[in-house]
């Protein structure tokens, strides 16, 4: 029986099926390659010696899918694919609405005409939207969406919901992911995004590669420790053996939700500081305006996680700053 892992080639994905591949599950990856690269595919294999098949689909293609499902024996999906980027989102609201959420139907279609109901789906601490505390609980439930990126995932969450209320033999798990960071400890596999970044690591790393001149830090006069925004970043490696727990629990049908989170707080300040510590690299960095739409301070209670799947963040920020670091310089 395999794992369908659909977006499989991106960041948090590719992760992820190490794992998978580590714990001798069979793997299938579908991606479009939209924001990565077939090469990923070898990279796997280089770092776990094992193969996993994969098919360059778009995940809207539903016969393209069915070809997925009726050449493999599918027995659960990961479901990564989508649009990530929340700037983009407000110019091209249509593209992320097709991408992600009729992706999200073209997939749950093709998997419910095959019998095959058990998702582990890829959701945001977005969600939340602005709960007006910083500890995100899974029971404040979701609230206003500040992009349209974080509209795909509460209306995602909403369509998985209406799906199991319908028919209770699903058993879905929606995953509501916080910063996540680091690259695997091999410096194969990280995150390497084209163009100007837009998340605060890879902005980092390109500053640090000499790619880009200097870091902004978005203000420094919030109501924080060192007036810099709080968030609770996260090690991919720690994120991608919180999906491997996640399947686990498909055992029962249900739907469930977690928040992946280590539940501790770090401010900007403190990563570049962090950064320049354990990589011995100073980085040029200047104070700016506040971008629009950043709270203050977030971070996970990821309580739930820990007693209910087992899984708990091990890793902390010095080892996510040196794997980003151990990927960026090789990935120039
Ligand atoms: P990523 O862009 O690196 O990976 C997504 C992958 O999906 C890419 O390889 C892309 O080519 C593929 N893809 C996109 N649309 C597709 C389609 N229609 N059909 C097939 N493949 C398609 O992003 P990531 O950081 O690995 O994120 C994975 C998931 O986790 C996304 O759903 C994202 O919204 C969610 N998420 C990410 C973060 C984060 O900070 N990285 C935070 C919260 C949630
Ligand atoms: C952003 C998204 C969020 C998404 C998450 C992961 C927004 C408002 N939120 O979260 O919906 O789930 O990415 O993809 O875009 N920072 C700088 N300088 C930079 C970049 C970032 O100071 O060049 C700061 C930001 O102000 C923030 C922190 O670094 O305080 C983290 O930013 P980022 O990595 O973009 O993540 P979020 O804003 O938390």
């Amino acid at each position: 029986m395999a794992i369908l892992v659909t977006g499989g080639t991106g960041y948090i994905g590719s992760h992820t099926v190490v794992e998978l591949l580590k714990n001798n599950k069979e793997v299938v990856i579908v991606d479009n390659l939209s924001n990565s690269s077939k090469d990923i595919v070898d990279k796997i294999e280089q770092i776990t010696g094992k193969k996993c098949k994969f098919y360059e689909v778009d995940i809207r293609d539903a016969e393209d899918l069915i070809k997925v499902f009726n050449e493999n024996e599918i027995d659960s999906v990961i479901h990564f694919a989508g649009l990530k980027a929340v700037g983009e989102s407000v110019y091209k609201p249509l593209e992320y609405y097709d991408n992600n959420v009729i992706g999200t139907i073209k997939l749950l279609e093709v998997m419910k005409a095959s019998g095959c109901k058990k998702l582990v789906f890829s959701s945001s601490a977005t969600v939340y939207g602005d709960p007006g505390t910083p500890k995100y609980t899974e029971e404040l439930g979701r609230g206003k969406a500040s992009s349209p990126y974080g509209a795909t995932k509460i209306t995602i969450e909403e369509i998985l919901e209406n799906l199991y209320a319908s028919d209770n033999t699903w058993t879905i798990s929606m995953l509501r992911y916080f910063n996540p960071i680091g690259a695997h400890e091999s410096g194969i596999i990280g995150e390497n995004p084209n163009g100007i970044p837009n998340n605060l690591m890879p902005y980092i790393q390109k500053v640090a590669t000499g790619e880009l001149k200097e870091l902004s830090i978005f203000g420094d006069d919030y109501d924080t420790k060192d007036g810099t925004c709080i968030r609770d970043y996260i090690h991919v490696v720690d994120l991608a053996l919180g999906h491997i727990k996640a399947l686990e629990k498909l055992e029962k049908p249900g739907i469930y939700v977690y928040n992946l989170g280590t539940g501790k707080g770090h401010s900007v300040l403190e990563i570049v500081k962090t950064f320049e510590k354990v990589n011995n690299i100073k980085l040029n960095y200047k104070i700016a305006p506040r971008r629009a739409g950043d709270l203050a301070e977030f971070f996970a209670d990821p309580s739930k996680a820990k007693k209910e799947l087992g899984w708990e963040a091990k890793k902390g920020i010095e080892e996510m700053c040196r794997d980003s670091w151990n990927f960026a310089k090789n990935a120039k």
